[in-house]
């Protein structure tokens, strides 16, 4: 997008000076051209390595990410203005950027417990669900005596994660962790960590991002293990293009960006898919392998909304159409598809997460209903719909080794059955996707 307004914008500036205008004309051009230009230059591109201002989960464990007066809520998408969300940011500030954010989260400290914290130069924000608390914004040194103004980052830290339910602050070399409870503050020094240009908590996992690197770290001694720096394009943003050092299978194990589809064909091989790539892993053998949604399901391209396997074919879904492709050494695309997803399945499209037990009946998940379909009858018909109370919303769902895994965001929930998965109250036990699906460490 933004080649493509620079080309415009060049193409324009060229056309402008050929042409044979008289001076008004062209000051006044250039004046229109320079505004839509510039306009062009602001729109942001996290895929082009962005370092960004401060990250912090949202009360849903939703990740912003904010950028100058912009933020990026979630794994993909666009920016938007950061006061469309939070409107006040403006009013009292006109540096349009965030220092630092977090979330706080303590069970035991139940008045703040969720809000978010946004630090600008000596002020704090704390918001919840969107609405500034009453008599904030307030200076730093009210609510965090000990604390500097002009901040680089900060992260919650509950126990027992760090010793006590904290704050970390980072500014300069100096890291600040804050006693929540008696507002201690404690002085440390992370020697061998980078200075953050944000930080955040994901997965009770720590990370400081510094440029568009992030590395993992421990909260309580500031130690960075294993191999980092690394991309956080990589992990915390769905883009359909890599840099050279990126190791796909690694990526696509450990991603924190939510799965698209995720099926088991009939001999048991897994297939999980995530943007532009899938991973696989075949039956008995732990190895996965990661490849391009376009090398292996080329009528597809990418970004596929669900996938079931039926009698030895995967039936792929992207938006309103349903593409076939036979199991094999490579997959073939069958005849007459791709297919509107209301013709082959009965229903509207586009879909959420697909799946297919024993037998015959396809189970499509739509929003917050599950829809029986025959695959048995001419033509596929819809036979049943039920509502699933536990989850607003699912991204892919597979039926493996004699149970459904149900995945919302990084985490799957095993379910007996779909019945269970409509009628069940509660949300069984939560599993990590990049741990428990895909053995990555972390
Ligand atoms: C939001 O920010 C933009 C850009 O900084 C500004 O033009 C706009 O007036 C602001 N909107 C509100 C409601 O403050
Ligand atoms: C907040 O900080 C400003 C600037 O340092 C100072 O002038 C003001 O008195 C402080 N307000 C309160 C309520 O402490
Ligand atoms: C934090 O507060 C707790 C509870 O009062 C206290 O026991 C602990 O020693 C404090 N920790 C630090 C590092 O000050
Ligand atoms: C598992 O798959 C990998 C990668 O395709 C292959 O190199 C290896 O030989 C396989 N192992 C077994 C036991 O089949």
């Amino acid at each position: 997008m933004k080649l493509l307004a620079h080309i415009l914008c060049l193409s324009l500036g060229l056309a402008l000076a050929l042409a044979d205008f008289d001076i008004f004309s062209l000051l006044h051009f250039s004046f229109l051209m320079f505004k839509l230009c510039s306009h062009f230059e602001a729109v942001l591109d996290r895929c082009q390595g962005l370092e960004m201002d401060a990250v912090a989960v949202n009360e849903e464990g939703i990740p912003y990410f904010f950028k100058g007066d912009h933020l990026f809520k979630g794994f993909h998408g666009k920016a938007e203005l950061s006061n469309e969300s939070f409107t006040e940011l403006d009013d009292h500030h006109h540096l349009g950027h965030v220092d630092a954010a977090f979330r706080m989260h303590y069970e035991d400290n139940l008045a703040d417990h969720d809000h978010m914290f946004f630090f600008l130069d000596h002020k704090v924000f704390s918001y919840y669900q969107h609405k500034l608390e009453e008599g904030y914004p307030k200076n730093i040194s009210e609510v965090f005596p000990g604390i500097p103004d002009h901040l680089d980052a900060a992260v919650e830290c509950p126990k027992p994660e760090c010793d006590e339910d904290s704050v970390i602050f980072f500014k300069g070399d100096d890291i600040y962790h804050y006693n929540v409870s008696t507002k201690d503050v404690d002085m440390k020094e992370f020697k061998t960590m980078p200075k953050c240009t944000s930080a955040f908590r994901f997965m009770e996992h720590y990370y400081c991002f510094h440029g568009h690197m992030f590395s993992k770290f421990d909260p309580k001694t500031g130690d960075v293990h294993g191999k980092y720096p690394k991309d956080a394009r990589d992990y915390f943003m769905r883009c359909s293009e890599f840099g050279d050092e990126s190791d796909h299978v690694e990526r696509e194990r450990c991603s924190r960006v939510h799965l698209d589809a995720i099926t088991a064909d009939d001999a048991g091989n897994m297939y999980a898919f995530r943007g532009h790539h899938f991973l696989r892993q075949d039956e008995g053998n732990d190895t996965l392998k990661a490849d391009t949604i376009e090398n292996a399901f080329k009528e597809l391209h990418s970004e596929v909304d669900a996938v079931f396997s039926y009698e030895n074919h995967l039936y792929m879904i992207k938006d309103e159409h349903v593409f076939v492709y036979k199991v094999g050494e490579p997959h073939t695309h069958l005849d007459g598809y791709p297919k509107p997803v209301k013709e082959e399945l009965g229903i509207e499209g586009p879909v959420d997460a697909a799946f297919i037990c024993e037998g015959d009946t396809a189970y499509i998940i739509k929003g917050q209903t599950i829809f029986d379909v025959d695959m048995k009858a001419t033509p596929h018909a819809v036979t049943h719909e039920r509502p699933i109370s536990t989850f607003k919303r699912v991204d892919a769902a597979m039926c493996h080794r004699g149970g459904i895994k149900v995945v919302v965001g990084n985490h799957f929930y095993h379910f007996e059955s779909p019945m269970m998965l409509s009628t069940g109250r509660l949300i069984p036990k939560q599993h990590k996707v990049s741990m428990e699906l895909f053995g990555c460490d972390h």
